[in-house]
């Protein structure tokens, strides 16, 4: 190429799940049985009155067109009532912005908040993508070593320790991705106290908000107006290819978020919309509180069977659908550790380096978004695979 590329691309990092992933597809394609516990994705279908509304739409005519940039006012509405349903919470319509999966209200949220220079707490481990958002709008990600005492998340402590001058808030996520880990609802509110204290912002993604198994779910809407949360279909309505999700704003930030979403990308998929409507009725949360349960039936068969393993997990997950655990005791190097895993037995997993550097070389993270029968087979193939190491 003869032009030069952004400085900024230099900040962003490939997943290096995607070389396990690569190196999984080959072995399927040459006839290997692989079982993929690397990917942050349920195995789960539409809820069937959402893929009605989507075929309604579509044959209406009504999925055609643009929608406004904030998204369908039903929708919007929808949520807020759910809101107010499943968490006791009033939230106006008016704040709730419709949004190309939970990445497009992150990339909305960084847009308007993240500034040159501007640092971004968060905790390490924490979703990859998050860092990547900030160097994006040219911010600095600063991760902040975090461990089993604080349940993997940021505290108030943390807050005060590592803020500075150029630090312009906190990227929180609850239940976290690596560590299937919530912030309590007290940690939260003091973690955000101390934000606000600061003049910063909170932004909290819950993203796997419904998926949380030992505490009723909350949201951290309840802790004021000025805490910004970011949602998604794709989890808890296993809606992952339809890229659909949400935010909620303070009354002042939402003109700011409309005109960037407008210019962004005009509006979030309009069949999309119509069709997670449908997300709302009885019949579909029906659906998914089903599915929640078998979610942890899942993590309450593969935790103990890790620990029988010999992996250790500090914190027990409380929510999503991961495991994050130390394999410390069964190798030097977690990323080593994955590849040779999945050569010799066809399992999957995702090594600790995709989400910090504190963990890099001791966590894997093992996801449960897959049948009983497949996790049951996964530890069989550990097993064997352990007692020949
Ligand atoms: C913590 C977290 N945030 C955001 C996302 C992005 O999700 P989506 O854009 O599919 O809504 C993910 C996906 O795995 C995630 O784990």
């Amino acid at each position: 190429m003869n032009f030069a590329l952004a400085q900024r691309l230099q900040q962003i990092e490939p997943f290096h799940v995607m070389e396990m992933i690569k190196r999984a597809g080959e072995m399927e394609q040459a006839g290997r049985s692989v079982i993929y516990m690397c990917i942050g994705e349920p195995d789960f279908s539409p809820a069937p009155p959402v893929l009605a509304a989507a075929q309604q739409a579509l044959q209406s005519g009504a999925a055609q067109r643009y929608t406004a940039a904030l998204g369908l006012q039903a929708l919007r509405e929808a949520i807020a009532r759910h809101y107010h349903e499943a968490f006791s919470v009033d939230v106006p319509a008016a704040r709730i912005v419709i949004t190309a999966g939970a990445s497009g209200a992150l990339l909305l949220a960084c847009a308007a908040l993240v500034e040159r220079d501007a640092e971004v707490l968060m905790p390490d481990p924490s979703y990859p993508c998050n860092r990547h958002f900030i160097s994006a709008f040219n911010g600095r990600p600063v991760l902040i070593p975090s461990g089993p005492e604080d349940r993997f998340q940021l505290s108030a402590a943390m807050v005060s320790a590592n803020w500075r001058e150029q630090t312009r808030g906190v990227l929180l996520a609850s239940p976290s991705n690596p560590t299937g880990t919530t912030i309590t609802r007290d940690q939260l509110a003091q973690t955000v106290a101390a934000v606000r204290q600061r003049g910063g912002f909170s932004v909290v993604d819950e993203i796997y908000q419904g998926l949380t198994y030992d505490y009723p779910p909350s949201t951290a809407l309840e802790l004021g107006e000025d805490v910004v949360v970011i949602n998604s279909f794709s989890k808890y309505f296993n809606l992952t290819g339809w890229r659909l999700g949400w935010l909620v704003v303070p009354p002042d930030l939402l003109p700011e978020i409309e005109k960037l979403a407008q210019n962004f990308y005009i509006c979030p998929s309009s069949m999309a919309q119509h069709a997670a409507l449908a997300c709302f009725t009885p019949e579909s949360l029906a659906i998914a509180e089903q599915r929640r349960q078998e979610m942890r039936q899942r993590r309450d068969y593969l935790l103990p069977a890790l620990r029988g393993l010999g992996f250790e997990v500090p914190v027990p997950p409380d929510g999503a659908f991961y495991v994050y655990a130390d394999c410390s005791r069964v190798t030097a190097d977690a990323t080593v550790f994955c590849r040779d895993v999945l050569e010799q037995t066809g399992v999957a997993l995702t090594p600790g380096v995709d989400f910090g550097e504190v963990g890099a070389r001791r966590f894997v993270r093992v996801s449960y978004a897959i049948s009983m029968a497949k996790l049951e087979e996964a530890v069989h193939r550990l097993a064997n695979y352990l007692d020949r190491a």
